[in-house]
């Protein structure tokens, strides 16, 4: 279904017993499509709630930073969510949820290979890149509010490097990004395609994850970390270490300890992973 006949049916079909999207609104260009799906859950509206925006002015990332891409070159699109029932300690489960639909949907989009793209912990997705470093595609921000334990009202934001070509892409971040259309070959990416592909995939989805049940095993088995030396900046420093997988209990990075057991790392980022050895570096890397 188009998003344009999944906006339409939801007006002659509301919640609770409608289409999965209640309310989906576009905008050539906003400071950030999190605070407008924030202000729709603040005015009482039903769940779920899509924003997107062709350009941001001012994009939020993760840990306080900026997200920024051409205009028309990235989906740029927030999800807000009622998830009645979702412990607060598996709030960070929504954005993993839409993550996986994305990966799914942004493969299926761009014509690529089952398992070209990966999760980069927390819920990055990213490629392969020739340098065997991983490249970031995608970046997932998660924004709660807690009703005690629970988790009470949430703001998925996504922004995937759709359409966006290599020349266009800023020289400090060419090293470490690319985009669908770069891994397609330069075929063209259409935003709204990958957007309905994405909320297809996402439906049935977040409705397990409502009954309680998180795909614990595509979350594990995703991440194109698992198995490399990894660099780490959280809170405590940066770390360097062997990742060993992920905790689909607490969402945490698991790492190897001095004495090879698995150790949580549960907030930061992951800035640094080599996925293939360079040629004579098997060893050090
Ligand atoms: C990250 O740091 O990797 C997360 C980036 C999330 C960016 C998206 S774009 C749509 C939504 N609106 C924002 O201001 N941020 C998110």
């Amino acid at each position: 279904m188009s998003s344009a006949a999944r906006y339409r049916r939801c007006v002659s079909d509301p919640f609770p017993s409608g289409p999965f999207v209640t309310r989906l609104e576009r905008y050539p260009s906003v400071p950030s499509t999190q605070p407008i799906v924030r202000g729709w859950l603040e005015d009482g509206a039903p769940e779920v709630l899509v924003a997107v925006a062709d350009e941001q002015t001012d994009g939020r990332g993760r840990l306080g930073r900026t997200w920024t891409a051409p205009i028309g070159a990235a989906l740029l699109v927030s999800v807000g969510f009622r998830p009645v029932g979702l412990a607060a300690s598996h709030a960070w489960r929504l954005g993993a949820t839409a993550a996986l639909a994305m990966l799914d949907a942004a493969e299926d989009v761009a014509g690529l290979r089952d398992g070209t793209l990966g999760l980069k912990w927390p819920n990055d997705i990213v490629a392969d890149g020739p340098d065997g470093l991983l490249r970031k595609v995608a970046g997932v921000l998660g924004e709660a509010t807690l009703d005690d334990d629970r988790v009470d009202t949430a703001v998925i934001g996504l922004g995937v490097n759709a359409d966006w070509p290599l020349e266009l892409f800023p020289a400090d971040l060419a090293p470490s990004m690319t985009s669908l259309r770069e891994l397609s070959g330069g075929r063209p990416i259409d935003r709204d395609t990958l957007l309905d592909a994405w909320l297809d995939r996402l439906e049935p989805r977040y409705e397990a994850l409502r009954g309680g049940h998180f795909d614990a095993g595509g979350w594990s088995s995703r991440q194109r970390t698992t198995g490399h030396q990894v660099e780490v900046d959280g809170p405590g420093g940066r770390t360097v270490a062997q990742a060993l997988g992920v905790d689909p209990e607490s969402g945490a990075l698991l790492v190897a300890g001095p004495d090879g057991a698995p150790r949580p790392i549960d907030a930061g980022d992951v800035t640094r992973c080599r996925v293939v050895a360079l040629p004579g570096l098997a060893r050090r890397v």
